[in-house]
């Protein structure tokens, strides 16, 4: 995937309403937090830093870090003061208690993908550390997140089209920003994967200990799963 699509994502994220549900998300990672030990933790395609912010809230002597493959993600993380680098997995060094990947990052990758990142995750996740995030049920992807979406600000003005077809979820960005008197158009594509429980299941060096069906949306079947699993 080109960062320029997670980039165009990054500058339009705040009309797309995710803002709203997503305290709700994180209230169920906090939940989970509380009953684990842990001294550091790394979030995982941490965004515009919005959970990382409200950890360091409530956990302020941790060492808290987070990653994003995008740049602007990344600027806006840290204008808020979170400490967020725009660094891949595999060229992380340190290691830590926990890792999170919040709001659908690892739909992000596909089948493959996955696996190398568990395995690269495997190094920078200490024994007996965790890994929570969560994901896109197929009735998430399926359902609820297809169809056109258009919005207008004055400065922005977006369309999205978005499609699922076999396990793959499609949405097709075009972006008018305004330059000076002029609007700059892009466009970028991003793909979610549908995962399910038996792949999470059967990972060398982890164990899957909790899957947590959830409706984000409290429509009538749950839209994400939330996993926990253990570094073994
Ligand atoms: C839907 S956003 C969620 C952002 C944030 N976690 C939140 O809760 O608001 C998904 C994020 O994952 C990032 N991302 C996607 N693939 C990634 C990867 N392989 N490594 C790091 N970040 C990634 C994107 O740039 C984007 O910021």
């Amino acid at each position: 995937m080109k960062n320029e699509a997670l980039d165009i994502y990054a500058k339009i994220e705040d009309l797309l309403g995710v803002k709203d549900v997503a305290p709700k998300l994180y209230s169920y990672y906090f939940f989970i937090l509380e009953d684990l030990h842990f001294n550091s933790l790394l979030d995982i395609g941490c965004g515009s830093g919005d959970f990382l912010r409200s950890l360091a809230m409530q956990y302020p002597q941790r060492n808290l870090m987070g990653i994003d493959r995008s740049q602007v993600m990344v600027e806006s993380a840290q204008a808020k003061g979170v400490n967020a680098v725009n660094v891949e997995l595999d060229s992380i060094e340190e290691q830590f208690d926990i890792a999170t990947a919040t709001f659908d990052m690892v739909n992000y990758l596909n089948q493959d993908e996955l696996l190398d990142f568990f395995e690269t995750l495997a190094q920078v996740i200490l024994k007996g550390g965790y890994f929570i995030f969560d994901i896109n049920s197929e009735y998430g992807l399926s359902e609820l997140a297809v169809g056109s979406f258009i919005e207008d600000d004055g400065d922005r003005f977006i369309a999205i089209e978005s499609f699922y077809e076999d396990g793959i979820y499609d949405s097709e960005f075009t972006l008018f920003e305004k330059c000076d008197s002029l609007y700059k158009k892009s466009i970028g594509n991003i793909k979610q994967y549908l995962h399910n429980e038996s792949f999470f299941n059967q990972l060398d060096g982890w164990k899957l200990k909790k899957r947590l069906p959830i409706k984000l949306y409290d429509m009538q079947d749950y839209d994400k799963e939330i996993y926990i699993l253990e570094r073994v």
